[in-house]
């Protein structure tokens, strides 16, 4: 959710250095009620999810690619967020690097501040395959590339 100040600058509900806001959020929906399997993108501006890929083995796939964690492609969703380190760099030079990377980090942090809310369960996750993560989303991994992932369930209760 955000809102655009005089048409320049979005407030959201994370920081970001400077504002540049340059991750894009992605959603590798597994098993959400009404919402078919795949890829999708979050578009910030317009609160809404747009698919990329449908109904393929991409969990298999990112599970793979992300050290075979196999609860990547078991979660409900799995968020992957992904830096487009022009709109960081531009302004900070090599700096942006570090600047995405904590503000992925808030970004997640509010994914298990929200999830906690609402009774789910999130796991961070850093240990992946550069190349083939990015290759599996599409991102060159220069300009666009995979930052962190985080997969989020239903928490079990004590009766399963
Ligand atoms: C930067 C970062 C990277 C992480 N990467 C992974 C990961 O690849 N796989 C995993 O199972 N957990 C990962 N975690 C989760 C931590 O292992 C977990 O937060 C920690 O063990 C504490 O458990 P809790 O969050 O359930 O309290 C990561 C956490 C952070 C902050």
């Amino acid at each position: 959710m955000h809102e655009v100040l005089n048409g320049r600058a979005t407030l959201r509900t994370v920081p970001s250095a400077g504002a540049r806001h340059a991750l894009e959020t992605y959603l590798l929906v597994n098993r959400v009620h009404g919402l078919e399997p795949g890829l999708y993108r979050y578009l910030a501006i317009g609160h809404k999810l747009v698919p990329v890929v449908l109904g393929s083995n991409l969990a298999r796939d990112v599970a793979e690619a992300a050290a075979d964690q196999v609860f990547v492609a078991q979660s409900a969703a799995t968020f992957i967020w992904c830096a487009d380190i022009k709109r960081m760099a531009w302004r900070y030079g090599e700096r942006g690097y570090r600047y995405v990377h904590l503000d992925a980090g808030h970004a997640c942090q509010n994914l298990y501040l929200a999830a906690a809310a609402v009774g789910c369960g999130v796991c961070a996750v850093a240990a992946f395959d550069d190349d083939r993560l990015n290759a599996l989303l599409g991102l060159d991994g220069e300009n666009q590339f995979a930052v962190y992932l985080a997969a989020l369930g239903k928490k079990r209760t004590i009766w399963g």
